[in-house]
């Protein structure tokens, strides 16, 4: 089967300086990976490209065998490439229900079943307009639209920001959940320590270069990622 996700010799350029830089990143499977990195790194910046909401200088993606460096947002989301941005980005005038079914428009299948089956919880908010969420209901509605997508690789920016530690462990529990059903993950999230305990693999990003990447135990003895950890 294709690689799932392959990121090769990628390049951004924003205000004449590389927030990426020659990046090169692939995700095989059904995997739970993690972006870590200090702030400016080009978490955000590498999540939007993917999602082609920023164009390249260079370099390409590859989506399950097929080259995406140059298609529309929504072409993406239609192969299966769907991305969580940071501030969520609801409809807050529309209901929850109708925030979900915006997610699936890009197979027309409007059947919220499997999205609730993963998020219980919003079942009782279905009518509730998006913006009279809390936070975390927020981050939740947020999520189960883009998993209304169905996704093949999902990813998330700063999953955790904002929640308190109940609601963040609740949205790390569902991620292996995912994963389980075949889904890759590539999620962004500022607390290491936590990124380092639910990935399967994490890519520690600096300066817009991978300083280190892999699965946590081997990053824990990796030198540069102990440098990076401490801020080195
Ligand atoms: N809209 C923009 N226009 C120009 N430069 C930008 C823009 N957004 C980000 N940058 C620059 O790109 C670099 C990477 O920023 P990015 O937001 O991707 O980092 P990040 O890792 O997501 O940081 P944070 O942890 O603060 O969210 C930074 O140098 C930033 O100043
Ligand atoms: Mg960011």
């Amino acid at each position: 089967m294709a690689v799932r996700l392959r990121v090769d010799q990628l390049t951004v350029m924003r205000r004449q300086s590389a927030a990426i830089d020659r990046l090169e990143l692939q995700i095989d499977g059904a995997e739970l990976v993690a972006l870590v990195g200090p702030n400016g790194a080009g978490k955000t910046t590498l999540l939007r490209t993917l999602s082609g909401l920023i164009a390249p200088q260079q370099g390409s993606i590859t989506l399950l065998g097929t080259d995406i460096t140059h298609l529309a947002p929504e072409e993406r989301v239609k192969r299966g490439l769907v991305h969580v941005p940071e501030g969520r980005r609801l409809f807050g005038a529309l209901s929850v229900a109708e925030n979900l079914e915006l997610g699936c428009w890009c197979h027309g299948d409007r059947d919220l079943g499997r999205v609730l089956g993963w998020l219980p919880e919003l079942q009782s908010l279905l009518e509730q307009p998006a913006g009279s969420l809390s936070t975390a209901e927020a981050q939740l509605c947020a999520v189960g639209r883009a998993l209304a997508a169905n996704p093949a690789v999902l990813l998330i920016d700063e999953i955790s920001l904002g929640l308190a530690p109940a609601a963040a462990s609740r949205l790390f529990s569902l991620l292996p959940e995912l994963v389980s059903t075949g889904m890759a993950v590539l999620f962004v999230e500022q607390d290491v320590g936590r990124a380092l305990s639910v990935a399967d693999r994490v890519y520690a990003l600096d300066r817009g270069r991978v300083v280190a990447a892999g699965p946590p135990g081997e990053l824990l003895v990796h030198k540069a990622f102990r440098d990076f950890e401490l801020g080195g």
